[in-house]
């Protein structure tokens, strides 16, 4: 867990967030024990920000990783506090990961809660209801 953590915080930096100046970073854990970060990588035109949670499983997703292989998810920022998915990247994670993938929220002082990847978004829009 120490380990996910300070993969996310070291590309924190990364973050291309000059609209809002809120850095997020996530650090997605495979089967492996590979790890992909990603960032949240913002926009003139707001709307077409990507959060750091989908970056990170866009570039897994590119590689040719599937949500079989993935196990967890760790986001953080540089807030007291612990941030939570929003909707948008709620719904890309109920397709993206497993029911039962761990998404662990940390905040600057590397403390975390733990919550599952199910428990994030109930009745998601699904394959099925096409
Ligand atoms: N953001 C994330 O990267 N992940 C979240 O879960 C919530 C919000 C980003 C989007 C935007 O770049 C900035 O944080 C402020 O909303």
């Amino acid at each position: 867990m120490n380990k996910l953590y300070e993969k996310a915080k070291n590309v924190l930096p990364n973050s291309y967030s000059k609209y809002s100046n809120f850095k997020v970073a996530a650090a997605l854990k495979l089967k492996s024990g590979e790890v992909i970060t990603g960032v949240n990588v913002e926009n003139a035109s707001f709307g077409l920000s990507n959060c750091a949670e989908r970056s990170a499983l866009f570039t897994a997703y590119s590689k040719g990783i599937r949500k079989d292989d993935i196990s967890e998810i760790l986001i953080t920022t540089e807030q007291d506090g612990f941030i939570s998915p929003c909707g948008a990247c709620r719904q890309v994670m109920s397709e993206l990961m497993p029911a039962d993938a761990l998404v662990h929220l940390a905040n600057n002082k590397g403390e975390i809660k733990t919550l599952k990847n199910r428990d994030l978004l109930p009745y998601a829009f699904t394959e099925d209801d096409l």
